[in-house]
């Protein structure tokens, strides 16, 4: 269920942009994993999409869920599963997200040498299509295939872990995604992950992003819904434009 969409005009970072839709993506991984239906009833009122971040030990120093939380997941909430793995070898798990109920997929650029086969295998499975950056990787590296993509997510923190702080150096990487993106005249999400809260979405937002990731900032606070409004408006307020 989608109440709380905002449209905002952004600055791409060389012109100012047309007016798009504001997703927010609450990320389960600062949610109560023994009450994870119940966090997430919580917070769909202003919620676009859900994060869930896999997390395997190895591309990343720190271990989470599965295809199996994926699927407990999609019986519980309508809201599109945005699956970002941080994984090793993706590939060998794009068709288990898949029956599991993703509705997007995002491997890392970094887990592969070969991004188009990635997107291939994903889109092959009826799944939309995403690819991240970790906050050391310059945007050249990913440049070739964002046209290929559904979801583009710029990490702004380095993976593994939330309640990071927003490292603003990514910001121009935003920006040259946006720039690209409406240059092509292609329908890429840009996602931002990581250390977004009311305090550093409206850059975000102004570089270019319109699908914010926010794990802490909601899920860790005293009313996860109210936190998320908060969001919404700070985007809002800073960009002096209205929250429907
Ligand atoms: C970090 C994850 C993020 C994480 C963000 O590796 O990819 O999705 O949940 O958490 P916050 O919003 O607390 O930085
Ligand atoms: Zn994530």
């Amino acid at each position: 269920m989608k109440t709380g969409n905002c449209a905002v005009s952004v600055a791409s970072g060389v012109e100012r942009e047309k007016s798009m839709e504001i997703k927010l993506a609450p990320s389960i991984l600062s949610a109560d994993f023994a009450a994870l239906g119940e966090d997430v009833r919580h917070v769909t009122p202003e919620a676009d999409l859900l994060h869930v971040d896999v997390m395997d030990g190895h591309f990343v120093p720190n271990l989470t869920v599965g295809p199996a939380v994926v699927a407990s997941l999609s019986k519980c909430t309508d809201l599109p599963l945005d699956c970002h793995l941080m994984i090793e070898s993706p590939s060998d798990y794009y068709e288990q997200f898949a029956e599991a109920g993703a509705s997007w997929i995002t491997f890392h650029r970094e887990a592969t040498d070969d991004p188009g086969a990635e997107i291939e295998a994903i889109r092959s499975l009826g799944v939309r299509v995403g690819m991240s950056i970790s906050p050391d990787t310059p945007f050249e590296e990913a440049k070739p295939w964002i046209r290929s993509l559904d979801l583009f997510l710029v990490m702004s923190v380095y993976p593994g872990f939330a309640g990071q702080r927003f490292i603003e150096a990514v910001l121009p990487k935003i920006e040259s995604a946006r720039q690209l993106v409406n240059e092509s005249g292609v329908d890429v999400d840009i996602e931002v992950d990581g250390g977004i809260g009311e305090e550093t979405a409206a850059s975000a937002v102004a570089a270019g992003a319109n699908v914010l990731v926010a794990g802490s900032a909601i899920f860790g606070a005293s009313s996860p819904l109210e936190a998320a409004r908060r969001i919404r408006n700070a985007v809002s307020e800073l960009l002096g434009t209205d929250n429907d």
